[in-house]
C-alpha cells in the first residue's frame, strides 16, 4: 500500500474518543504531534498557534484553574455555584491521560484577518489529532466554556484578545480498540454552480 493511500486512511480512521487511558503519547511521539501541529498552512507564515501540553500533576492542578474559573462565572454572572458543575470542571480534563491544549495569539496586520489566524490554528489542532491518531493515540477536540474565559486563558499566558481553539484530550484506546472510522457522506455538501 502506497503511503499517500495510509494518509487517507488516517483522515478517516480519526474519531472523536470520549475517555481515553494511558499510555498518553510518549515524548517522541509527541515531538511528532506536535510538529505536525506546527507544520499547518499559516498565511504569512505568521505561526499564530501556541501550543501547551497538560499532563499529570500539572494537568490535575489545571483542573483547580477551571474549578475556580467557573466559580468565577457564576459570581460575575450572579448565578449560584452548583457543587457538581464546579466538580466536574476539576476533573474533567481526566478523560485522557494528556490534554494538549492549541491556542491562538492574535497578531496585528493588515495582511492576515484574525479569522484566518484562528484558521490556522484549527487547522494546526487537526494535523495533530490526524497525527496522534497515524501513530495509534485516540483523540478528542473539545471546547465550552472554559475556552473563552479570560480567567482561564490568562492561566494559559494568553491575552484576552487571543482564543483557546482546542483541548485536544489525547491518550490510548481503551482496550486497546480504536472505534469504527468514518464514513461520512457528501448529502447537501456540494453547492452546484455553473456560469449565470
Ligand atoms: C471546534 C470543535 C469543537 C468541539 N467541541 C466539542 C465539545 O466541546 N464537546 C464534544 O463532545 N465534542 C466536541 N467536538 C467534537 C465533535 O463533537 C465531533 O468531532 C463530532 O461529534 C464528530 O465526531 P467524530 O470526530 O468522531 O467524527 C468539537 C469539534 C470541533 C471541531
Amino acid at each position: 500500500m502506497s503511503r499517500a493511500v495510509d494518509a487517507v486512511e488516517v483522515l478517516f480512521a480519526r474519531r472523536s474518543t470520549g475517555r481515553l487511558v494511558a499510555p498518553a503519547p510518549a515524548r517522541d511521539d509527541l515531538q511528532t504531534i506536535l510538529r505536525a501541529a506546527a507544520a499547518a498552512p499559516d498565511h504569512e507564515r505568521l505561526r499564530p498557534f501556541r501550543f501547551t501540553v497538560l499532563e499529570g500533576a500539572d494537568k490535575d492542578a489545571f483542573g483547580q484553574v477551571l474549578a475556580d474559573a467557573y466559580a468565577a462565572r457564576c459570581v460575575s454572572a450572579g448565578i449560584e455555584v452548583v457543587g457538581a458543575k464546579q466538580e466536574k470542571e476539576r476533573t474533567k480534563l481526566g478523560r485522557a491521560p494528556l490534554v494538549l491544549v492549541v491556542s491562538a495569539v492574535r497578531r496585528a496586520t493588515a495582511i492576515v484577518p484574525w479569522e484566518e489566524q484562528l484558521a490556522a490554528a484549527a487547522a494546526a489542532a487537526q494535523n495533530a489529532c490526524l497525527a496522534a491518531t497515524a501513530l495509534g493515540y485516540g483523540s478528542m477536540w473539545r471546547t465550552g466554556e472554559p475556552s473563552y474565559d479570560p480567567n482561564v486563558k490568562a492561566a494559559l499566558g494568553l491575552d484576552a484578545a487571543d482564543a483557546i481553539v482546542a483541548w485536544l484530550y489525547l491518550g490510548s484506546y481503551r482496550e486497546g480498540v480504536p472505534p469504527e472510522p468514518n464514513d461520512p457522506d457528501l448529502e447537501g455538501l456540494l453547492l452546484p454552480w455553473s456560469p449565470p
